[in-house]
């Protein structure tokens, strides 16, 4: 079922990486866990799961693709 109510965050390098204190971005919509690394990040994409360890919210797609594409859309989210 759509879940309108629930907003996406952005996907965006400094969002996901950080420059900052290296720890979340609770305001932009980024939770308060740790920044990602390529693992995390992957994780996050595969199985819905934050670098805390946590569950995405299902609204939250877990993606299937090969290891090609996505260690491409990897590539492509750090720049
Ligand atoms: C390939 C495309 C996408 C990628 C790489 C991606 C990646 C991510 C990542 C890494 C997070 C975690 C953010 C965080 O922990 O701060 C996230 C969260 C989220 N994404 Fe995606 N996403 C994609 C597409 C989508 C789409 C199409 C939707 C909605 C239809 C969506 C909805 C959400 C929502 C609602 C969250 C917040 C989940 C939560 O806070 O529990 N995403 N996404």
């Amino acid at each position: 079922m759509p879940r309108f109510w629930v907003k996406a965050p952005a996907l965006t390098a400094k969002a996901f990486f950080g420059e900052d204190d290296g720890h979340g971005h609770e305001s932009d919509g980024h939770g308060d866990h740790e920044n990602y690394d390529q693992t995390t990040l992957r994780r996050a994409i595969v199985d819905g799961i934050d670098p805390a360890g946590e569950p995405l919210d299902e609204a939250m797609p877990r993606w299937s693709m090969s290891e090609a594409d996505l260690n491409d859309l990897i590539t492509y989210l750090q720049q």
